[in-house]
């Protein structure tokens, strides 16, 4: 359970995993944070993307979800960076800043806004030193400073000079950044990083991706364990595996071309990822684990009217498998609430039973909802168009009410009974809670 207290933030001393797009996702920030990060900010969100987001407790892996309409998680936290992670925004409205910051605030420990594509302003060093005291009185906590000028690309010398003068003109803690190149080789360069800077603490990007145990105060461990720790977290907080793959990737750097590196390039899932690093049968405990012990409620939206040809509907699908699958029909138990009259749904196939939380005033709405929940459950398509043409198509009258109806609610539907859970549904938002409901 996610308790509710959060300290606050103290951004002096600290050792702190930067922000980086695709890297500081959730295994990467409890990576460093293991090895002994104090603050983990998370990759760049955008406001926009942000404020279109829902939040959902995900009680099947224990996080939080901030989830896009599009179903997919936009930010996952847990409760073991509460207190450590920083939630970094890119924005360029105040009132879509403030929004976004409302939305997060109680699941992070700070809130961080992202200036750094360098502007004019920061070209000359009166103009930034103006700029950050600016920035101090509006009473941020702290300020990052990546020594670097807008022309200059991070294999540039970082300017630590210019960090000095910052830290030197402020009274709120300074965080040398830009150090990974020719300063920070293992965790004692942190320190050194610092003092030449006369900052605060030290925020560290391409050396954490590159070996995050670079927080380790007991020195680098081998990139071959260390990437292992990776996947271990990627797999249990269920990663996309474009993301998983970058980031062993960026841990792999020279080896990449080696037969190794070269199996990873063409990797397609976690479950491939880990058979190259010999760790299969570590995704298939993970996988069991949560198969057995979890009803898995699905959750997803029908948002757009697109989604479902008019030719066919989910249940039309859904015998047609059991017929293949040379079982016996899906039987449907439909029942009213007394209190409002609306009708839920629950579809028995192969012994299982599967609902959605859809109410509905028509019994054809919430029976097609469990439908569609059995359907994702069973790891069928369920007909949508993106599926592709169907054989079904065409064979079977219109029934464009149902449709239409569907089509237009937006039904958040979530199943009983764990079924084994294919890779590319684990990684589709909809496998993750809304409720729990359990059948005798
Ligand atoms: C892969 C990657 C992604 C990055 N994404 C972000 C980001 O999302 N937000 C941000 O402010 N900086 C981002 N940066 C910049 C870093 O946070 C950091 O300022 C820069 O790499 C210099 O630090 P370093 O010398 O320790 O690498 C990114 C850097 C890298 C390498």
């Amino acid at each position: 359970m996610i308790s509710q207290t959060v300290t606050k933030l103290c951004y002096k001393n600290k050792a702190i995993l930067a922000p980086m797009v695709r890297v500081g996702t959730l295994p990467m920030r409890l990576l460093a944070l293991d090895y002994g990060a104090d603050i983990v900010y998370c990759e760049e969100l955008i406001d926009l993307k942000m404020m279109r987001c829902k939040r959902v407790v995900n009680e099947v892996l224990n996080t939080i979800d901030y989830v896009a309409t599009d179903d997919r998680v936009v930010f996952r936290t847990c409760e073991k960076e509460r207190n450590h992670v920083v939630f970094q925004m890119g924005t360029a409205d105040a009132q879509r800043a403030l929004a976004v910051a409302q939305l997060v605030e109680n699941d992070v420990a700070g809130i961080d806004v992202n200036m750094g594509c360098p502007k004019e302003y920061s070209t000359k060093l009166e103009e930034t030193i103006d700029l950050v005291q600016r920035i101090q009185r509006t009473g941020v906590a702290a300020v990052a400073v990546h020594g670097r000028r807008k022309e200059e690309r991070p294999q540039h010398p970082v300017h630590h000079d210019v960090i000095k003068a910052i830290a030197e003109s402020v009274s709120i803690p300074v965080i040398a950044n830009g150090g990974s190149q020719d300063h920070i080789r293992e965790f004692n360069d942190l320190e050194k990083f610092r003092q030449t800077t006369n900052a605060s603490s030290v925020m560290v990007a391409r050396a954490a991706m590159w070996n995050p145990s670079i927080f380790r105060k007991e020195g680098l461990l081998p990139i071959e364990d260390v990437l292992k720790e990776y996947i271990k977290y990627a797999i249990r907080y269920d990663s996309h595996c474009s993301n998983t793959k970058y980031c062993v990737c960026q841990m792999l750097r020279e080896r990449l071309e080696s037969p190794r590196g070269k199996r990873l390039h063409g990797a397609q899932s976690n479950l491939e990822i880990c058979e190259i690093f010999e760790m299969a049968e570590y995704y298939q405990e993970v996988i069991d684990c949560q198969d057995t012990n979890l009803i898995q409620p699905v959750l997803f939206s029908l948002n757009s009217r697109r989604d479902y040809p008019p030719q066919i509907t989910p249940k039309m699908i859904l015998i047609e498998w059991c017929r293949k699958q040379k079982l016996p029909q899906p039987v449907y138990e439909t029942v009213q609430r007394p209190s409002d009259r609306l009708f839920n749904s629950v579809v028995t196939v192969a012994d299982k039973k599967y609902t959605s939380s859809c109410w509905d005033k028509t019994k054809k709405v919430v029976e097609q909802s469990t439908a569609i929940v059995c359907l994702r459950s069973l790891g069928v398509p369920e007909g949508k168009l993106c599926d592709g043409e169907t054989p079904l198509k065409h064979k079977r009258k219109r029934d464009d009410d149902i449709l239409k109806c569907m089509n237009s609610s937006q039904c958040v539907i979530d199943t009983v009974h764990s079924t084994m859970l294919t890779e590319p549904e684990r990684n589709s938002y909809y496998l993750w809670p809304l409720f729990i409901t359990l059948f005798p």
